[in-house]
């Protein structure tokens, strides 16, 4: 049976490979996956770009507004969960992880094209209302660049094949694998 679906290791291994091409190629399924958080009225969730992951290190990297919700809900709560949808490969990922978050990080500031770096800044702070779309001034700030940074503990797919929808669940520290009913 050639499909990786089949097999815990192979389906595991599809999994950080298609996280991998997340962060390389813009059309990439996994490119924009959903981070969720608990916020203090309930659960949040938004979509993010995926900006690095680093497999034997198991996290992924996020960058944000030091200034926005979520970073305010990671500070006071770090467990989130990171929802991916990969319709290419009919695979569902659910990661849960958890963030440390690092501010005003220079040296991977630099690296940020400047276009990029306009949406960490700016006046008035993420949130807040304004009375016309054009009321945001936006001003490229290293102070509000926040890189969230999230370690993996659980990986969850759900495949959905022509024959099967496949579940398993992948556990740090040893990422033992098993079924479970989908
Ligand atoms: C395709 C897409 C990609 C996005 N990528 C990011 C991102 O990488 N980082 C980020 O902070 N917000 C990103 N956003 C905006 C968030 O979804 C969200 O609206 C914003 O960060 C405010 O979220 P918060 O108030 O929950 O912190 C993206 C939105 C879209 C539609």
């Amino acid at each position: 049976m050639n499909d990786p679906f089949h097999q815990l290791d192979t389906t595991l291994s599809q999994v950080w490979q298609r996280l991998a091409r997340g962060t390389k190629d813009r059309r990439a399924s996994t490119r924009h996956p959903t981070l969720a958080t608990l916020s203090e009225t309930g659960p949040q969730a938004r979509t993010v770009v995926l900006r690095g992951v680093d497999i034997p290190a198991k996290t992924i990297e996020i960058h944000t507004d030091r200034r926005s919700d979520k970073v305010a809900e990671l500070t006071k709560t770090p467990q989130a969960t990171l929802h991916v949808w990969d319709a290419k490969a009919s695979l569902q990922m659910r990661l849960r992880c958890t963030a440390t978050l690092k501010h005003a990080d220079t040296e991977k500031w630099a690296q940020i094209p400047e276009t990029a770096q306009r949406v960490y800044g700016g006046t008035p702070a993420p949130g807040h209302e304004i009375s016309q779309p054009k009321a945001h001034d936006p001003q490229p700030n290293p102070n509000d660049f926040t890189i969230i940074y999230l370690q993996i503990t659980q990986i969850e797919t759900l495949h959905l094949g022509s024959d099967l929808h496949r579940r398993a669940r992948f556990t740090a520290p040893d990422w033992q694998g098993h079924w479970i009913a989908p």
